[in-house]
């Protein structure tokens, strides 16, 4: 429960300013999709083209922010709407920061997904599902994790013994099979110049 005794406090240096000085529009760039689905691969060739454009970035990731700020959540539906809703508000600090947020987790939630879309101002959230059969992510397998979760070694796994909800209307759809990593990247790069986030 909020402390009543913790008021907010308004800093006099706005988003808009750290944001034009980095000439973009700060949003986050929200990669939802099963575990080998591409969502970390396709985050890193962004952010990289990103990086080249001159764009100010950072790049959060499932596994990686699972052995800090967030160790010790499990994958219990409970814990998986904790997870997401931390990285929804460590997102929404970075875009207040001006920066071009990527962040890859499976997200599995259509409510959690929409609860971190409430959380900044309209357009700066861009869901992108990363749409990998699941026959296709399983054969993959680049951690060895379905099979272990088909043996029964790894309880609630997603996509086997846990849910996944496909976006209803994520701003970009991308079937992740038979495509370049370049495709894609380009094709996420057109639409954010498209729409104007690459300048302030
Ligand atoms: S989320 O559902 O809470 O959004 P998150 O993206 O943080 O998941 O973590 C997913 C990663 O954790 C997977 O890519 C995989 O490497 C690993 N993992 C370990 N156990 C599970 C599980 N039960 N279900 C899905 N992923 C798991």
């Amino acid at each position: 429960m909020l402390n009543k005794n913790i008021v907010w406090h308004d800093h006099c240096t706005t988003k808009e300013e750290r944001s034009s000085i980095k000439d973009q529009k700060p949003c986050i760039l929200w990669f939802t999709g099963l575990s080998g689905s591409g969502k970390s691969t396709i985050a890193n060739a962004v952010e990289s083209r990103l990086l080249e454009l001159g764009k100010h970035t950072y790049l959060l990731d499932g596994d990686n922010i699972r052995m800090g700020l967030n160790r010790g959540l499990s994958f219990s539906d409970e814990d998986r709407i904790e997870n997401i809703r931390r990285i929804g508000e460590v997102s929404k600090l970075f875009v207040d920061a001006g920066t071009i947020v990527l962040t890859a987790f499976i997200s599995p939630f259509q409510r959690e997904r929409d609860a971190v879309r409430a959380l900044v101002g309209e357009g700066e959230f861009i869901e992108l599902f990363i749409d990998t059969p699941l026959a296709v992510c399983e054969s993959r397998d680049p951690k060895g994790l379905y099979q272990k979760a088909r043996k029964g070694e790894i309880p609630n796994f997603t996509g086997i013994s846990s849910p996944y909800e496909s976006p209803r209307k994520p701003e970009i759809h991308i079937v992740n099979d038979n495509i370049t990593i370049d495709d894609i990247t380009q094709q996420i790069i057109d639409y954010m110049k498209e729409k104007e986030y690459l300048h302030a």
